[in-house]
């Protein structure tokens, strides 16, 4: 409703991008867009872009919200609109669109952008007290060299049954109640990668909101592995280890890390990527082997990744049709790495 161009997911693979190994977000394969350095089929542009971030590998499968692999939804301005209709415009996706209460949500802004924090007072009517400042770890978005800006992000309070009881536990705090939705980003400069600083010549927007979020905060459950669409393959797993969710705690972090890391590999082998010894084929390689380890420890016997990669397949192929075209390919890459790693 907002004359966005809808594209298609980019591949995990970046194109042209030394600074990344995988897209970790909806705006790092449209960085030219935003430099300038190409132009955009339209000013306007929205995306669900296939995802993958490892840095908290280590979590994954140990809290509620860590995984390696989602899907980010986004709307992106080259030159066009800024701050004043992407700060409206993501209040009304949220409240109007999905219908969350706007009582349970809570923007924070750039410690110094007091133009943000006067859009949501003044603008849209949030009272002073339920706008948060915070620093650059929080609301300066970031990631490899390229375009990059202070942000606003839309906290959504799950309620205190989520909550760690503190009683200083607020928006921010690290624990599960308070989950970040959206977030738009003011893209106005570029980092070269040394920390040096250019201002880019039109001023853009970024929004990340991703879609397994989203999908927790709509559903009202616990995690991304009880979201309808990553739970019918939490349940295979159970199913192919013959063990019953939610009854122990190890087990458990067995079974949602598997989950997490077939749907990784399965994406990433889709778009051309094979386990090596090195770069993103390593990272494929590790979370390969690191799903047969937790089947094993599971008490799973033989292969089973690549039965577990039909149900991803199954359930992604209308978004992503590259993956029922790939199928057949996948499930032999994944089996023959399976099969490597048993024998080692
Ligand atoms: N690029 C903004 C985000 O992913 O949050």
């Amino acid at each position: 409703s907002k004359g966005h161009l809808v594209m298609k997911s980019f591949s995990l693979v970046p194109q042209g991008d030394k600074s990344l190994l995988l897209i970790n977000a909806g705006m790092a394969p449209l960085k030219p867009y935003f430099t300038g350095a190409e132009i955009p089929p339209r000013t306007r542009v929205a995306t669900c872009q296939k995802c993958i971030r490892t840095g908290d590998i280590e979590n994954v499968g140990k809290t509620a919200r860590h995984g390696t692999f989602f899907e980010m939804l986004g709307n992106f301005s080259f030159g066009d609109y800024f701050k004043h209709e992407a700060i409206a415009w993501s209040w009304e996706f949220l409240t109007k669109v999905v219908g969350l209460d706007p009582e349970r949500l809570y923007p924070s802004v750039y410690l110094e952008d007091d133009e943000a924090f006067e859009i949501w007072n003044k603008e849209v009517g949030i009272p002073a007290e339920r706008i948060f400042r915070f620093g650059k770890e929080d609301n300066f978005w970031e990631h490899g060299a390229g375009p990059c800006g202070p942000c606003s992000e839309i906290y959504y309070d799950r309620g205190e049954k989520y909550g760690c009881g503190k009683p200083d536990c607020t928006v921010g705090c690290e624990c599960d109640r308070y989950m970040e939705v959206w977030n738009n980003v003011f893209t106005q400069f570029e980092n070269d990668g040394n920390g040096n600083y250019e201002t880019l010549q039109n001023k853009n927007i970024d929004t990340g909101m991703g879609l397994e979020r989203l999908a927790v905060v709509v559903q009202d459950v616990d995690s991304i592995f009880d979201v309808d669409t990553i739970c019918s393959l939490r349940n295979l797993v159970c199913e192919v280890a013959g063990k019953e969710y939610g009854k122990d705690y190890q087990t458990d972090v067995s079974i949602r890390l598997i989950t997490d890391h077939i749907r990784s590999a399965t994406f990433m082998i889709s778009d051309g990527i094979m386990p090596t010894n090195e770069g993103r084929g390593y990272v494929l390689r590790r979370l390969i082997r690191r799903a047969a380890r937790h089947g094993r420890l599971l008490g799973i016997e033989g292969t089973f990744l690549a039965k577990l990669s039909a149900e991803v397949i199954q359930g992604s192929k209308d978004g992503y049709p590259e993956l029922e075209e790939k199928k057949e390919f996948i499930f032999k890459v994944l089996t023959n790495e399976e099969n490597q790693f048993n024998k080692t």
